[in-house]
């Protein structure tokens, strides 16, 4: 691929692995401990908002006991020296990609370091415990919530993330279980739209046969074999 080539990376759990994040399916996932209905839908919020709020709070806290792993200081770099279009968009919902370097990237699912504001919408940086019933600087109404994209919720930034994927020109899914749309379908739209598509994985994914090629270990060590071989080229 030609160095003004325009590329879209897909991030998911996986690549905060080895950074002690456990990742969401698979031994010690994060839904084990949890069933997904009682804490990521609108309907848990609405029912348990106590219980919604604190699951949270506990996973924005566990993010000053982690740090970015090689995996994300990978990507920063070619992020940093990259002279085409590049853009990283992760699933994840901590902020290790940024505190890595990374600069052009999007949360498609929130941010854990962010609140919401149910009433008017407004998204503020929040590192702090969120209480429900929390008011909303902007507008008054008691209506912060976590700033996470519950399942049956849209998705941010998808007009973005098309358009990015109708001009790939490579197309690179990394830990990621290809288990939830719309991500799990990035690669058909990018393969349609003539990118070339890799997949970097501890083990084969639901969408590894859609992958032109598919490579098996922790991101740790392939993302950056991956990125030193794209800068040298
Ligand atoms: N290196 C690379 N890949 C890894 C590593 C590692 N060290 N450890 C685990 N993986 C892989 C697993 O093999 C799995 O395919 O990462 C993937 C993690 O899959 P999930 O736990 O399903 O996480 P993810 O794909 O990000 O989930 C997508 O589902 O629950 C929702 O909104 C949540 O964003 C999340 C979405």
């Amino acid at each position: 691929m030609s160095a003004s080539g325009s590329i879209v990376i897909l991030t998911g759990a996986g690549v905060s692995a080895e950074s002690g994040i456990a990742t969401f399916r698979g031994p010690g996932g994060l839904w084990e401990g949890q069933r997904v209905e009682d804490v990521c839908t609108p309907e848990a919020l609405a029912r348990d908002p106590a219980l919604v709020h604190r699951f949270y709070d506990l996973r924005r806290a566990a993010l000053d006991t982690v740090a970015p792993n090689a995996a994300h200081e990978a990507l920063a770099r070619l992020d940093a020296a990259w002279p085409g279009e590049l853009l990283i968009v992760t699933q994840n919902v901590d902020d290790l990609h940024e505190r890595a370097g990374a600069r052009r990237l999007l949360h498609m699912h929130g941010e854990l370091r962010s609140a919401l504001c149910a009433a008017c919408g407004t998204r503020r940086p929040w590192r702090d415990p969120l209480p429900p019933a929390t008011r909303c600087p902007t507008c008054g109404a008691a209506a912060l919530r976590p700033d996470i994209v519950f399942f049956g919720e849209m998705p941010y930034a998808m007009e973005r993330i098309e358009a990015a994927l109708a001009r790939a020109d490579l197309f690179v899914s990394i830990g990621t279980s290809g288990a939830v749309y719309p991500a799990a379908g990035f690669v058909r739209g990018a393969a349609a739209s003539g990118a070339a598509t890799l997949e970097l994985n501890l083990e084969r994914s639901s969408g590894s046969a859609w992958f032109d090629e598919t490579r098996l270990g922790p991101a740790g060590a392939l993302v950056p074999a991956w990125v030193d071989s794209l800068l040298a080229a």
